[in-house]
């Protein structure tokens, strides 16, 4: 990491929304020195927003055809999606919204365990913001970039003046994430058709 810090510069560039993003310099194998150092075309970045358009190429080639919902949140604010970058090449995503106990946006309220849930592990508080996807190319994973976004995600939307994360999560190295870096946990809510733990992270004031 360049100077040991994340280092966050602001870079407003016309027709794409670019909020924010740090550079952290890692190389390929620094968690791992069994892996042979690959060159990479640039240093890891957290660029918030992105070009609807480049970003929907990048989404069919990664995950699939991009949902109305989370089009819907990017169209809204488009800080809500945060791509990785590693000079032009995208190689992760992660969508975020704001979002409370009753309901997962205006209009759309949530199911009884759902609310139940939250509410014990919010102790009461009532808005949060959502986790709402995130995702990494599979060729990029167990490099330590997940922690690193992590820590970067915390950072921003503390800085945003939220109250707390929520998270819904069944991949493990998603898991083990949340349950290194303290979040509280509950189990048993159906989302995306998988039965996902729920994550809750208060943000400190
Ligand atoms: C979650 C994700 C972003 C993590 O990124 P990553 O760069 O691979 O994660 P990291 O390399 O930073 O590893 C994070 C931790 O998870 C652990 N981990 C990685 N894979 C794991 C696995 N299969 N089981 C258990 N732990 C695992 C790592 O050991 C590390 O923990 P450590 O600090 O104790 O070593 C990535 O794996 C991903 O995109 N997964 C798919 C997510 C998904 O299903 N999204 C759709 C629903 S939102």
């Amino acid at each position: 990491m360049r100077g040991g810090l994340p280092r966050r510069v602001r870079s407003p560039r016309l027709g794409e929304l670019y909020l924010s993003f740090i550079t952290v310099s890692l190389p390929s194998n620094r968690f791992n020195p069994l892996r042979p150092l690959r060159q990479t075309r640039g240093p890891l970045e957290f660029v918030v927003g992105c070009g609807l358009d480049e970003f929907e190429a990048y989404y069919k080639r990664a995950v699939g055809e991009l949902g109305s919902i989370e089009r819907r949140y990017i169209e809204d604010d488009p800080s809500h999606l945060i791509v990785w970058r590693e000079g032009s090449e995208i190689l992760g995503h992660a969508l975020w919204h704001e979002s409370n106990t009753e309901e997962h946006r205006k209009g759309d309220p949530r199911d009884d365990q759902d609310r139940e849930l939250l509410r014990i592990l919010a102790e009461g508080k009532k808005r949060f913001v959502e986790l709402h996807e995130l995702w990494l190319r599979r060729e990029h994973r167990g490099k330590g970039y997940g922690k690193l976004f992590f820590d970067f995600f915390e950072d921003f939307i503390a800085k945003k003046g939220h109250d707390a994360i929520v998270y819904y999560a069944y991949d493990p190295a998603a898991l083990a994430m949340c349950r290194k870096r303290g979040y509280k946990e509950a189990y048993g809510v159906e989302s995306g058709g998988a039965i996902c733990c729920v994550f809750y992270l208060p943000i400190k004031k």
